[in-house]
């Protein structure tokens, strides 16, 4: 048996929405599909608006130009992460300042953020790694102590909840991504959620390239024109039709989904209760989107021999993230690898598991199997 990374999932009506679209002869943005996700998003999660964008990388440019981040701006983000979370700050000038991750959630350690607040902050970018949110709590009350924004990434989790409270409905601005990779697939995708309501009008600027468009659409005007900075942020109607699709059918991609964090949790927890390794956990305030699922083996040569082992059993399994403070960019920003000493030696030490919806029903019990053969014999 072969196990890929990553496998699309078709949650039914693709097809029927996509066809429907083509015909409707609307294929740019904020057409029909666009809107039933957008007030399914907005009805669902409690969010301020949201902005539906080619991708979550354009999100989270575009929420870095409403946020007003400007040349010389400092903006507080784990160097764990993808490079499109700190792409999207240095794109427009803003220096990325790295925080050190907690090691129990791999998320960005709130409780070292305020002491890289200087003068020149503006901004703290925390990321939901694998669908688990950040501590938004914690990150809420430094900012608004300190005056900044948040911009939470959540790419990672959408359908996660912190206390009740969906990821990207606390922070001021959000961004989700819809790539093949994530829960929901639109192929490419992506959405910018604005909960502060004095930057809607202006968000919808900036995602119609800088005009006021959707005040002809609205009958207000009878002329558009160019009014601030903007760039084509929008998503096409038909991607959005494959989209919700998808999203009407949340809750039972998110069981499917619960059976391999069940599978993976119950196979590494005698691992982890004799302190050889550390995994993805939810505490009572998470409820997980199961987006994916990670393990911290105790030295990097068990790590690698994980990985090894099971790509001879056909299972794909992967390294996370490299670190971005030491990559070559991070170099360039005046980073040693030292800086985080802590982020590296996670960092090389992680490994992410197979995780697609259709693996609960298909492929499941052989990874348990390998990989229990695999700890069995690292551990033995
Ligand atoms: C944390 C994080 N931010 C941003 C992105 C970028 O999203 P997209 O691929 O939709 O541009 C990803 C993609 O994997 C991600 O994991």
């Amino acid at each position: 048996m072969r196990i890929p990374f990553n496998k699309v999932h078709f949650a039914g009506n693709e097809e029927k929405y996509v066809l429907d679209a083509l015909h409707s002869g609307a294929h740019c943005g904020n057409h029909k599909y666009c809107s039933k996700v957008v007030d399914l998003m907005k009805d669902q999660f409690n969010f301020g608006d949201v902005f539906l964008t080619p991708s979550g990388t354009a999100a989270l440019e575009m929420g870095i130009v409403l946020a007003g981040i400007e040349p010389g701006d400092e903006v507080i983000l784990p160097s764990y992460t993808f490079s499109s979370t700190v792409n999207a700050v240095v794109l427009f000038g803003g220096i990325p300042v790295f925080c050190e991750v907690d090691p129990i959630t791999m998320n960005i350690d709130a409780t070292k953020i305020e002491a890289l607040i200087t003068e020149k902050t503006k901004m703290i970018l925390p990321i939901d790694y694998a669908g688990l949110s950040c501590d938004i709590e914690m990150i809420m009350e430094i900012a608004n102590r300190h005056n900044l924004i948040v911009f939470q990434d959540c790419a990672q989790s959408y359908g996660s909840y912190y206390k009740n409270k969906a990821c990207g409905a606390e922070a001021h601005i959000a961004a989700f991504s819809f790539h093949e990779t994530k829960n929901f697939n639109a192929g490419e995708g992506g959405a910018l959620v604005v909960n502060v309501p004095e930057w809607h009008e202006r968000a919808y600027f900036l995602q119609e390239k800088g005009t006021d468009r959707r005040l002809v659409l609205k009958g207000v005007k009878n002329k558009y024109s160019w009014v601030d900075k903007g760039s084509s942020y929008l998503l096409s109607d038909i991607l959005a039709a494959m989209l919700y699709a998808q999203l009407e059918k949340e809750e039972a991609i998110r069981t499917k989904r619960s059976a391999i964090t069940d599978a993976y949790s119950n196979l590494f927890a005698p691992f982890m209760n004799k302190g050889h390794i550390q995994m993805l956990s939810s505490t009572d305030d998470h409820k997980l989107n199961h987006h994916a699922f990670w393990v911290v083996f105790d030295t990097m040569e068990n790590s690698v021999r994980f990985m090894e082992m099971l790509r001879e059993k056909n299972v794909s399994v992967y390294i996370g993230y490299l670190p971005l403070h030491s990559a070559p960019m991070g170099l360039k920003y005046g980073y040693k690898a030292e800086d985080l000493p802590l982020t590296e030696d996670l960092a090389s030490r992680i490994t992410r598991l197979p995780f697609y919806t259709d693996l609960a029903d298909n492929g499941l019990e052989y990874c348990i199997e390998s990989m229990n053969e695999v700890l069995n014999k690292i551990y033995q």
